[in-house]
């Protein structure tokens, strides 16, 4: 306990005296849980780990100092004894496993269907069940998020200025704390599938002291980010075991048009019409899974490039980002997201027949314009793929290959299309023979600024 008192910065570590069996554990903002099984106990930064083991668990708070010994556990902090809340773990073995699945990336895309209808049994039934108290008397509202869910956020951008017409501004966690945003009735909302992104929960805490109202949507239970917001969601997705987010994209996605339908002016009629699209998403996703071949060939196909660009327009942006970042972090193809109409500033330079370009064209006010830019494209030799709705008879005629995904209100393709995205990226990293659920120098939680 006292080399405790020099240390700086955040830390989570274990110590074991072999002359006393004792082992001591302790943290400070970097994430640390205590399983409890029968007559054992687990230290671990993550559920998944003990899961096999128990589903007892106690999340560790900063300055928390366990002693663990053959007899029990005592946790002190600040030299106190201190109790702290078993909690139950919702997540069953199952889900900790690959059931024959070659990757958990695989098997994680195809729980989507499920994690969609999760998260709209937890907030929707006839109604929007989803209070909606954090953002009474807001107006604005500011994203505070990194890698996948900083994706996320730029959909929510879109998506709650186009249905609740709220001005939403989205900033790169780690960037937050350079920026002077005005902050009287602004809500900050941190986004953050682990709960534990360093970035994230300093933006968050940056906020708090601030004076301002916080929001955390998270899809761990008891997770950091949960202990520092004023208000917390959850998304419904069930432990993610690979690095690269997939399920729990789609979920942050469900959270946000729900939050988005539930501050809308729209009329009963119009909300009814909404809930009924978002309860038919699990079985369009489900085509995509079910079609998936078609996605491994086109995959398949690409993976010997070693550049891609992925473009988008509108709610097509976000998406495109999102397809890039998965196509890189697992397979290792440099691939760039850009919104469409940005190409002509710089990118047209790289285009040519070896650098193919994903289109994702959404049938909204951006589609004939978007078409323009797929010419463009062509016109300069790359290779195109477009990603599109399946009543979409125009697109195939500019591009070499269609992705055709079951159509839906365009509001809610980045849903399908980002399905459609991973599995392009994850079959193109498998042709590659990458290590697809543990991408190198990459890591599920990251715990450093
Ligand atoms: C890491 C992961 C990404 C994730 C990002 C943000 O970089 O590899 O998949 O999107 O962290 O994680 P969070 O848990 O805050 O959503």
């Amino acid at each position: 306990m006292e080399c405790i008192k020099s240390l700086r910065g955040s830390y989570a570590f274990v110590a074991i005296n072999k002359s006393d069996d004792k082992l001591i554990a302790c943290r400070y903002k970097s994430p640390l849980i205590l399983g409890i099984g029968d007559g054992e106990f687990f230290v671990a930064s993550d559920v998944p780990a003990i899961l096999e083991y128990t589903n007892r668990v106690i999340y560790l708070e900063d300055g928390d100092f366990v002693v663990l010994t053959t007899n029990g556990y005592e946790i002190l902090n600040s030299g106190v004894k201190v109790e702290r809340s078993v909690e139950i773990v919702p997540w069953g073995l199952e889900a900790a496993e690959k059931s024959g699945y070659e990757h958990f990336m695989l098997k994680e895309i195809h729980e989507i269907p499920k994690v969609i209808e999760d998260t709209l049994i937890e907030y929707v039934s006839e109604d929007i069940l989803l209070d909606v108290s954090f953002a009474a008397g807001i107006s604005e509202i500011t994203f505070v998020a990194c890698g996948t869910s900083y994706h996320a956020s730029l959909v929510g951008k879109y998506v709650l200025e186009k249905m609740a017409d709220i001005p939403v501004r989205v900033e790169y966690a780690s960037e937050f704390n350079y920026h002077n945003i005005p902050f009287s009735r602004t809500l900050v909302v941190g986004i953050s599938q682990s709960g534990e992104t360093a970035d994230t929960l300093e933006a968050l805490r940056l906020a708090k002291k601030r004076g301002v109202r916080t929001l955390a949507i998270t899809n761990v239970l008891g997770s950091t980010i949960t202990k520092i917001a004023d208000y917390i969601l959850y998304t419904r997705a069930g432990p993610e075991i690979c690095v690269a987010a997939t399920k729990t994209f789609i979920a942050q996605l469900m959270v946000l048009y729900i939050i988005s339908a539930k501050l809308s002016p729209i009329s009963r009629s119009e909300l009814d019409d909404f809930v009924l699209k978002l309860k038919m998403l699990p079985e369009k996703v489900q085509k995509i899974l079910d079609e998936e071949d078609e996605i491994r060939k086109i995959a398949e196909k690409f993976a010997n490039y070693e550049n891609m660009m992925y473009i988008g327009r509108g709610i097509g942006f976000p998406v495109a980002l999102e397809g890039a970042l998965k196509m890189k972090e697992i397979s290792y193809i440099h691939a760039e997201g850009y919104p469409a109409g940005e190409l002509k500033h710089g990118p047209f330079a790289l285009l040519g027949e070896n650098t193919p370009v994903v289109a994702c064209v959404v049938r909204d006010n951006t589609y004939e314009i978007m078409l323009s830019n797929v010419k463009e494209v062509k016109a300069r030799n790359s290779p195109v793929i477009a990603v599109a709705g399946e009543d979409d008879d125009e697109v195939e005629k500019y591009v070499d290959f269609v992705i055709r995904t079951p159509s839906v209100d365009p509001v809610l393709t980045p849903v399908t299309y980002s399905v459609a995205l991973q599995l392009l990226a994850y079959y193109a990293a498998r042709k590659r023979g990458c290590e697809i659920d543990k991408p190198r120098h990459l890591a599920k939680s990251v715990t450093v600024e």
